[in-house]
């Protein structure tokens, strides 16, 4: 058993631990991540954002080429799916990017031990791999981030029931997908495989679809994906799931569904286990999340944790930034992360992103507001595309005008949305976004408008 001994340690290669791996370093710390995979990008990178996206891009690709290349003049005849192939083009991007990060740590002169961490005590950390190796670090950062949660009388079982993990490599579309749980992986897979050819049907405990995210913005969302063919059950609240043979069925209510696989997408809990957190110290809430202060410092002084393991919106760029102001906190005694302009996108067609308050949350605090809204129909870049579903929506605080919230849906919803962040970050008005140059034609200007009709004086309306 050999020991190393580090300024700060990562527990996790993940969006937290690798960023914060890499600005400890700029920052002149010898800095070490540990992760018991055998590649780096935890879940965003290898089973998340990254090769979903690629499974939307794609699947959005093959859905155009069957129904909309139509509409632009473009006949495409004998339309078929090569699946292994699209697999492969989505590995081979999770390969590329995951390289990329070794190179990172490499660039850095981090050291990227592999194996799972143990904390114990005393600042020593046991990393179990091919090797068993102690790592000594005056701060340890945990940075292990979650994992699927399941349902009681749902249990996993192989090649039928999963989380999206399984859903993100089925070797087949399943002529019939069901989906507990209508969050962002719920409606992002459904999108997937529905466009692919599957009969999708997402099951919801709640009245609603997309939690957090404007209920307004939801109900247009919901409308465009039945559309599209995604059935939903709302209010469904499912009892227990079985496999006979080939053929999964979901119990909700009082009814049962039959499916060929299920994908269980009811959120994710916090990955502790094996940490040895009780052993060290390290106090938990009663989620199992972990619990931090300002600092993200946890109930022991030398150990931090950011990302998905202390809980919040469960978001890449959240653990990064969270990671980045832990490590500026550590190095330099300052360090910031503005929670209330932290965007969230889901990728579906169109995307949905949000930034600040949504309505419910001002009537709720008793903050009056006035409210913009503006249709991408009246946008003539829009009507260019053929991407004409959707909306933007301001609002501003009734009396400063101070920009409390923006919500998107609509063709590239998550990039339009880093204006909005911006301007909230900087602290702006609803008139100095209608007075902000935006060009035309681009889709910002749907932005433009709504900022205009917060007073009442759209141009296009
Ligand atoms: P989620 O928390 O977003 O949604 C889970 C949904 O399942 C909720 O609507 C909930 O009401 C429902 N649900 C819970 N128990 C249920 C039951 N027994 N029966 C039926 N429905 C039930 O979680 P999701 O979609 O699993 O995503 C996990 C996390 O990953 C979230 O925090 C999400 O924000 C994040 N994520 C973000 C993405 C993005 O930013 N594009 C993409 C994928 C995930």
């Amino acid at each position: 058993m050999t020991e190393k001994r580090y300024d700060i340690v990562f527990l996790g290669g993940g969006p937290a631990g690798y960023v914060g791996a890499i600005r400890a370093a700029q920052l002149g710390l010898t800095t070490a991540c540990i992760e018991k995979s055998s590649t780096l990008g935890g879940t965003c990178l290898n089973i998340g954002c990254i090769p979903s996206k690629a499974l939307l891009d794609s699947s959005e690709r093959f859905a155009e080429a069957r129904q909309s290349l139509k509409t632009h003049g473009i006949l495409v005849d004998d339309v078929r799916l090569d699946l292994p192939a699209m697999m492969r083009r989505k590995e081979k991007i999770v390969a590329q990017l995951t390289k990329g990060i070794a190179f990172l740590f490499k660039k850095n002169k981090i050291d990227a031990i592999t194996g799972e961490a143990q904390l114990q005590g005393n600042g020593q950390v046991r990393v179990v791999g091919e090797q068993t190796v102690t790592v000594a670090a005056d701060r340890i950062v945990i940075a292990t981030g979650s994992t699927a949660a399941t349902l009681p009388n749902v249990p996993f079982v192989k090649d039928r029931i999963g989380s999206s993990t399984e859903a993100l490599s089925y070797p087949a579309v399943p002529p019939r997908l069901v989906v507990i749980g209508a969050g962002a992986i719920g409606i992002e897979l459904g999108s997937v495989w529905r466009r692919l050819g599957s009969e999708v049907t997402i099951l919801e405990y709640m009245d609603r679809i997309l939690p957090g995210a404007d209920e307004e913005i939801a109900k247009h969302g919901q409308r465009v994906f039945k559309k599209q063919g995604i059935v939903f059950e709302l209010s469904a609240q499912v009892s227990g799931a079985r496999v006979t043979g080939d053929e999964c069925t979901v119990a909700f209510n009082d009814k049962e569904i039959q499916a060929d696989q299920v994908l269980v997408a009811v959120g994710r809990s916090p990955n502790t286990s094996g940490l040895n957190l009780e052993g060290a110290g390290v106090q938990t809430n009663p989620r199992g999340f972990i619990t931090v202060d300002d600092n993200y410092q946890t109930s022991v002084p030398s150990i931090c944790a950011v990302g998905d393991v202390i809980g919040g919106p469960l978001l890449a760029h959240k653990a990064s930034e969270e990671a980045v102001a832990c490590v500026e906190k550590i190095a330099t005694g300052t360090g910031h992360v503005d929670y209330d302009t932290l965007p969230g996108v889901v990728y579906t067609d169109p995307e949905v992103a949000q930034v600040g308050k949504t309505e419910a949350a001002l009537k709720q605090a008793n903050i009056p507001y006035r409210k913009g809204t503006f249709s991408f129909r009246g946008i003539g870049r829009s009507l260019a595309m053929g991407k004409i579903d959707g909306l933007v929506k301001i609002l501003a605080h009734a009396t400063t005008d101070r920009v409390l919230g923006v919500h998107i849906i609509g063709p590239h919803a998550g990039d339009l949305i880093t204006e909005a962040a911006t301007a909230m970050a900087l602290g702006a008005s609803s008139e100095d976004m209608a007075r902000t140059w935006h060009a035309h034609p681009t889709l910002s200007e749907a932005v433009k408008e709504a900022a205009l009709d917060v007073n009442n004086r759209a141009i296009h309306a």
